[in-house]
This record gives structure tokens, sequence and C-alpha cells, in this order.
């Protein structure tokens, strides 16, 4: 058995997300001298995290010394990162530097507390960044990414993938009850994918008829920008977009694992929030899309295999993952009558931390919503249901409820009194 029933401590709340957003680098060259172990650590470890997936890094020791000897004989990378001890003179090292370095090469410096060169000075020599050491891996992604995600590029959307731990669990109809309530409750434009191009049911559940779609998108020939993206979104609600699947089988969809790479890239430089509805299979571009994504939802039914699926799924996305918060999960259609199921807090201790939601069985506003093509909020706003899913979107976003005018409990005497003056 992988759960047990003994008593389990009280388990921590989800972590919040990273309150500083790093958008993803681009296809770029990086290459970084260092002087000491801690910072190659550091490094190495960075171009492992899934924000510098495409970019390519090298790690070389020496410093300032060793950067100015490779370039006298190799043209310059993107991004050129440099340590500096301390020890030598930065100003002097980097005048030299300029004079191998290509124009467009962007220099980020790793000081340290003592290093007397004026950060204006830095400024001047075209130093991009100037991080203080020691760095920790968080740093270097950040400062990396941070050099791309300033300029032209500018990467704003945050990706959310939902997946069930098995077929059939409610995963889509989670997705897009969140999304709704992502765009409708916290005011954040959204876009929802189905990824589930055969049978994906995003465009009953919303009411939608599209005749384009992510299909569109995914085998165009050329690579999409957000004008040809924007021609194949069909609009759901004031901020909320779907780029819906074709449910036709007239042909298969067996993709490449990067395949939707492009699509997801150029979303993202224009929508705030972008939803994956990702259907329940293991693949590569299923994999690439989950370990890619800023936030991952896992939706489960309380039963064995649920668990054991789910479990797999955390520890493998952890794993490739660790500079992110571990993927969240949901319970889903729970308290089926006659159903022997396994309690919250037993799938909670195997999962080692507590749901972010636990949505009830409930075959009545569930089965009307699908047939009538509405969310649930839509049915009724005030079902406890529909606040469940604003709370699961306030979790995965990190976002409370657009605020509300404030008032104290005196203000009906106040508003009296400044009515009777
Ligand atoms: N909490 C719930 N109570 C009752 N019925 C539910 C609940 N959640 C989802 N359903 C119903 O279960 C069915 C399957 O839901 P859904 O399509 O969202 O699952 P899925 O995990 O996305 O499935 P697939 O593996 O096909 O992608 C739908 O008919 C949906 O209306
Ligand atoms: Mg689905």
């Amino acid at each position: 058995m992988i759960y047990s029933r003994q008593d389990s401590e009280e388990m921590d709340a989800p972590p919040a997300p990273a309150d500083d957003y790093i958008a993803p680098a681009p296809r770029v060259s990086v290459q970084a001298f260092c002087e000491t172990q801690a910072t190659a650590e550091a490094m190495q470890s960075a171009g492992l995290d899934r924000r510098l997936a495409k970019a390519h890094l090298t790690i070389k020791m020496g410093g300032m010394e060793a950067a100015i000897e490779t370039y006298n004989s190799v043209p310059t990378p993107n991004v050129i990162i440099l340590e500096t001890a301390g020890s030598n003179d930065i100003l002097e090292g980097l005048d030299q530097l300029a004079t191998v370095c290509d124009a467009g090469t962007r220099v980020v410096v790793i000081g340290n507390e003592n290093d007397v060169a004026p950060y204006r000075e830095l400024v001047r020599r075209g130093v991009s960044d100037y991080v203080i050491g020691p760095v920790q891996t968080l740093d270097m992604v950040r400062a990396i990414c941070g050099l791309f995600s300033a300029s032209e590029a500018v990467a704003v959307g945050r990706i959310i993938a939902v997946v069930g731990a098995k077929g059939g669990v409610g995963a889509s109809t989670v997705a897009h009850n969140v999304a709704w309530a992502i765009a409708h409750d916290l005011a954040l434009d959204s876009v929802v994918i189905d990824l589930d191009l055969a049978f994906g049911t995003a465009s009953l559940d919303y009411n939608k008829d599209p005749l384009q779609g992510i299909a569109n998108a995914v085998f165009a020939a050329e690579r999409p920008d957000s004008a040809f993206i924007e021609r194949l979104l069909a609009k759901c609600n004031d901020h909320l977009s779907l780029l819906a699947a074709p449910a036709m089988l007239d042909r298969v969809y067996d993709f490449g694992a990067d395949a939707f790479d492009a699509i997801f890239d150029t979303l993202r430089l224009t929508t705030p929030c972008i939803v994956l509805d990702i259907p329940h299979q293991w693949s590569g571009w299923t994999r690439r899309a989950l370990v890619g994504a800023d936030d991952i939802l896992i939706v489960a039914e309380p039963d064995l295999a649920n668990l054991r699926n789910a479990k797999n799924m955390l520890s493998i996305l952890k794993a490739a993952r660790p500079n992110d918060r571990p993927p969240l999960y949901c319970l889903s259609q729970v308290g089926m009558s006659k159903r022997p199921e396994i309690s919250p807090r037993e799938f909670a201790k195997a999962m080692e931390n507590q749901p972010i939601g636990s949505i009830p069985f409930d075959p009545r506003i569930f089965g009307t919503a699908a047939n009538n093509g509405q969310m649930i909020a839509e049915i009724s706003a005030n079902h406890r249901i529909s606040k469940m899913f604003v709370q699961i979107a306030q979790q995965l976003t990190g976002r409370g409820e657009p605020k509300k005018p404030r008032g104290s409990i005196l203000s009906p005497i106040l508003r009296k009194l400044r009515g009777r003056a």
C-alpha cells in the first residue's frame, strides 16, 4: 500500500507561487566564466531549469581573464556572464573585453560586496546586469531571463497546465470552470487551449462552435504570430477566449515533443494567463507541456489508481522542476454514493500536501452544465462549487478577488449623517 491509515499531522498549505514571475529565455547562447566552484554549481543547476530549456549554456572557470582569452579567437555569444572575485580590476577587464565583444552581446557581472567599481561605471561599459554574490540557482535564472523579457519580446503570460490523474476524472471540467473564474472573477485576460484535439469538450462546455482553433495553429506551415492566433480564438466572456479542439477524426493527432512550443511562446506575449486542458496521456508533448508550465494542477478522483498515478506524476514533475513550487492537485467527484473512497486525509498524506480543492460528486449540476454548455457559475454564481472554483483560481494565480470598495461598520451611519447635513 502506498498510503497509510495512520493519523497524519497537519500538512502545510500549498506554497504560494513565487511572486517574481520569471519568463522563459529564448533560444540564446550563454557562456559563463566563473571564479568560484559555488557559482559554477549555481550556473550548472540554472542551466537545467525549465526556463532556460531553450538556451545553450556553457560554463568555464577563470573569470575575466579566461573570457578575454577565449574571445580573442572566437565570436562572442548572446550573453556573457562574468564572475569577478574582487581581486582584479573589473573596469579594466571590461574595457579589454569590449575590444573583442560583438555588438549585441550582453554582459552580466557577478560581483561581491567588496567590489569598488561604481554601478554607474559598469553601466557605462555596457554591463546589462550586476548581481552580487554569492548567487543561488534562481538568481542566475532570473538574471539571464530578465535580459530578454525586458526587451522587445515582453513575455507576460503565465501558463497553468491542468491534467487528470486518470481518464474521465473531470480534469477538463475543472480546467474550464477555473479558467472561467480566473477571467470572470479575477478579471485576468485568459485563453483556454483544448489540447485534446480528437475528443476535447471545451467548445461544448462554453457553448461555442468555432470553425478554427488549435489544429489550424499546430498544423500551420509557418510559425504562428500573434495576429494569426488572435484570429483562431473564440470569445467566451469579456476576459476569456478559447483555442478550441476540432474534435474531428478525419486525421490522427501524433505530435512531436515540441509541436506546441511556438504556439505557447506566441500566446505568452499577449495573454496574461493561459490554461492548458491536457488530455490524460503520457507522451513527449504532454510531458513537455507540463514541465514547461508555470503551474500544474493534477485532478484526481479519490481512488487507488488515481492516487498511484497522481503520486507518480508529482514525483517525476517535481524532479524535473526543482526550482518551482511542486504541482498542486485537487480532488474531483468526491462522495459518490456507495463508492469506497480514499479519504482526503490519506490522499493528502501520500501526496505530502493538501489538495487546493475538493469538488463533490454532483451529477445533477455538472450534468446540467454539460448539457447546456454552461459553467457552474453561470447556473448559480453563489453555489458552493462555483465558490470552490474561484478559490482554486486564486490559489493557482496567487491573486485575490478584485478589491471591493472598503467600508467600515460605521459606514451606514456616516452616510445617514452626511445625508442629513
Ligand atoms: N464533480 C463532478 N460531479 C459529477 N460529474 C462530474 C464532475 N466533474 C466532472 N463530471 C462529469 O464527468 C465527465 C467527465 O468529465 P471531463 O470530461 O471533465 O473529464 P476529463 O478528466 O477531462 O476526461 P478525459 O480523460 O476524457 O479528458 C463529464 O461528463 C463531466 O460532466
Ligand atoms: Mg479532458
